[in-house]
């Protein structure tokens, strides 16, 4: 788009703030035309999201190769985005494949994100975060039917299989630049901060703040829903649950405090919360 920033009946940066909140239009790249811009102008439009400004008057010359990288660019954007979406169905395809875990992943994101917000995180690592949790349980793809959905407990086999989900999960998006800061959680989501976890075994310190609150959010939210294996356990018996698993040395003492405050605070709305859902 090129934009002008005066004119006749609003701004142009009342315009630009529009599209930069309009999820369809977030990225598309804004040229702002600019004859008379003061500096403190130009600066309103570089926090508002312009990609570029042009000098008026302009040639022809000057704006097309400006305007014909900007449509790559573009294009290159939606590439990404398209790619993201389709992931991103995979993901609740696969939690839909078992009824009782239909819903799980954007439960566990939204608990997730909320504790991250009492923990004081800020926005850029929750929307990593909130992303690795949506793609957690993704290599759950390669889990066959009858052990994903058995009803008994697992035999060792079949626990070796479903531990693979981690790993499988982390080499299918390891390919994509734009899902690298969302590995750490959905590689080590099963890790226990006393290094009895897997894939990789690792501990304390080494766990990330942002896994260790998946982790939580992703046994709170199993224990919370039916599963194929059993009914859907209590709030009250989930949180004896955490703290026992805290008493083990397993899992984050103030990650699961901050979701006691986020479930006495109401936990999730009423569409989104706890009513079906696998094994985590
Ligand atoms: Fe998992
Ligand atoms: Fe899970």
């Amino acid at each position: 788009m090129l934009l002008d920033l005066h004119l006749p009946d609003r701004s142009g940066h009342e315009v630009l703030e529009s599209i930069r909140a309009d999820p369809a239009t977030r990225l598309l790249p804004v040229v702002m035309l600019t004859g008379m811009a003061t500096v403190s102008e130009k600066m309103r439009a570089q926090s508002e999201g312009v990609t570029d400004f042009i000098p008026k008057p302009f040639s022809q010359e000057e704006l097309l190769p400006r305007v014909r990288a900007l449509v790559m660019l573009k294009l290159f954007a939606d590439e990404h985005e398209h790619a993201e979406h389709v992931i991103l169905t995979l993901a609740k395809t696969i939690d839909a494949r078992d009824p009782y875990t239909a819903g799980h992943s954007g439960r566990v994101a939204e608990y997730a994100d909320r504790i991250a917000t009492r923990m004081g995180l800020d926005a850029a690592a929750r929307s990593d975060m909130r992303r690795g949790a949506l793609f957690h349980d993704l290599g759950k793809i390669v889990i066959p039917d009858a052990v994903l959905r058995k009803p008994g407990a697992l035999n060792a086999e079949e626990r070796k299989i479903i531990e693979e989900h981690p790993v499988v999960g982390y080499d299918l998006l390891l390919p994509m630049k734009t899902m690298r800061k969302t590995l750490p959680v959905v590689y080590h989501h099963h890790e226990r901060l006393d290094g009895s976890g897997y894939p990789e075994g690792i501990a304390d310190h080494a766990i990330p703040m942002t896994v260790r609150i998946v982790t939580i959010a992703d046994i709170f939210d199993a224990l919370t829903t039916d599963r194929a294996y059993r009914g859907a356990l209590s709030v009250a018996t989930a949180f004896e649950m955490l703290t026992e698993g805290v008493q083990k040395g397993w899992w984050d003492k103030d990650g699961i405090a901050l979701l006691r405050e986020v479930i006495d605070d109401g936990g999730l709305s009423a569409s989104a919360g706890p009513h079906d859902g696998a094994r985590v």
